[in-house]
């Protein structure tokens, strides 16, 4: 039998790392999981072993790459809260761009030469379009987009001067749970709709709604959520894609439809797991109106399509983990 592969997952024990993780783990690979825990846990880390350190720490990085015997990272380490990035401009840059660059000097190291990134929609910024594709203009809109546009250039560029493989993957919205397994989203502050919906109705608490002036169909802002299981089987793709051919290419991750704040709500109300009582409050600096992806870019190229990415399913999965944590 071939012997298992360990992948260097940093971010590991975040949320869509963990789901990545434990997917790798049933496809004859090791997740080896390198995170600070500065947003993730300890708990989320059952599939492989944990390293605990900071994507800055060079030597570190390095040391893991050796002693692991790495030839392939997923790279999701960042820091990824909106709001926060416009408070802490700097900290979100060291942590993000220069985090990134310090991966990348590992990388030409120890000649590691195959990375997929985990990018986000914020790079697009404000675009008056159904629907994204790769080709828009990259004009972020808020600084959590921004470090990510700049870790995408600086992956772009260092892959041509060191000679390594990438695929960016700009997901749109990430949501849902695997209650299975015990794994969903959770933060010390929860600023994502799908998971402070499920905890304020469990906690009896009225949801806040930003906004209800935007050019969209019922004034509050359109997403595109795409279930987390959906997300990390992209990576699968990639990574089997990277391990055998040439590649550098960004690609949107979502499923091509839109749902606005109020529909969501609209969803939840019809599941009838509780009372939902909503306010309104003024939009915040930084949402764009509306990101739904065209997502047929990486299916077409890795045959991927989503499973489980209803919307139903993405609240029914994070409200049935979040009530077994509560
Ligand atoms: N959740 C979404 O909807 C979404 C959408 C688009 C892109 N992304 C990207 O996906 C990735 C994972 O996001 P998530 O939602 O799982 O967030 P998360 O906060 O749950 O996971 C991030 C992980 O990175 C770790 N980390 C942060 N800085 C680090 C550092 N300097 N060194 C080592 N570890 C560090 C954290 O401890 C955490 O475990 C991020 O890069 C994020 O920007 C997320």
């Amino acid at each position: 039998m071939k012997t298992k592969q360990n992948i260097l997952v940093t971010g590991g024990a975040g949320y869509i790392g963990s789901h990545i993780a434990l997917l790798l783990s049933k496809n004859n690979y090791i997740p080896v999981s390198f995170d600070n825990l500065s947003s993730g846990r300890k708990n989320n880390v059952r599939w492989g072993p944990l390293i605990k350190g900071d994507i800055l720490d060079t030597r570190k990085l390095v040391e893991t790459l050796q002693d692991y015997n790495i030839s392939s990272i997923i790279h999701l380490a960042a820091k990824s809260q909106v709001a926060e990035s416009r408070k802490y401009p700097e900290l979100y840059y060291l942590n993000n761009v220069k985090g990134t660059e310090s991966l990348l000097e590992a990388m030409k190291k120890c000649k590691v030469n195959k990375l997929i990134f985990s990018s986000t929609a914020a790079v697009y910024g404000n675009i008056n379009k159904n629907k994204i594709n790769e080709k828009e203009l990259l004009k972020p809109i808020n600084n959590y987009g921004l470090t990510k546009l700049q870790c995408e250039n600086l992956i772009n560029k260092k892959s041509k001067i060191n000679n390594f493989n990438y695929i960016s993957l700009r997901y749109f919205n990430a949501a849902g749970a695997d209650p299975v397994n015990n794994i969903g989203e959770t933060h010390k502050r929860e600023t994502h709709l799908i998971p402070k919906l499920s905890k304020n109705i469990l906690t009896n608490k009225d949801l806040e709604v930003y906004g209800t002036n935007y050019k969209t169909k019922d004034g509050t802002c359109v997403r595109d959520f795409i279930h987390v299981k959906d997300i990390a089987k992209a990576h699968l793709k990639a990574l089997l894609y990277i391990e055998k051919y040439k590649i550098k290419g960004e690609y949107n991750i979502g499923t091509g439809k839109g749902f606005s704040i109020l529909e969501v709500i609209e969803e939840y109300r019809n599941l009838n797991i509780g009372k939902i009582s909503i306010f309104y409050k003024k939009s915040r600096i930084g949402d764009p109106p509306k990101l739904i992806a065209d997502p047929k870019k990486f299916q077409k190229k890795f045959n991927w399509t989503t499973k489980h990415s209803s919307i139903s399913n993405i609240i029914k999965t994070d409200f049935i983990w979040r009530k077994s944590i509560l």
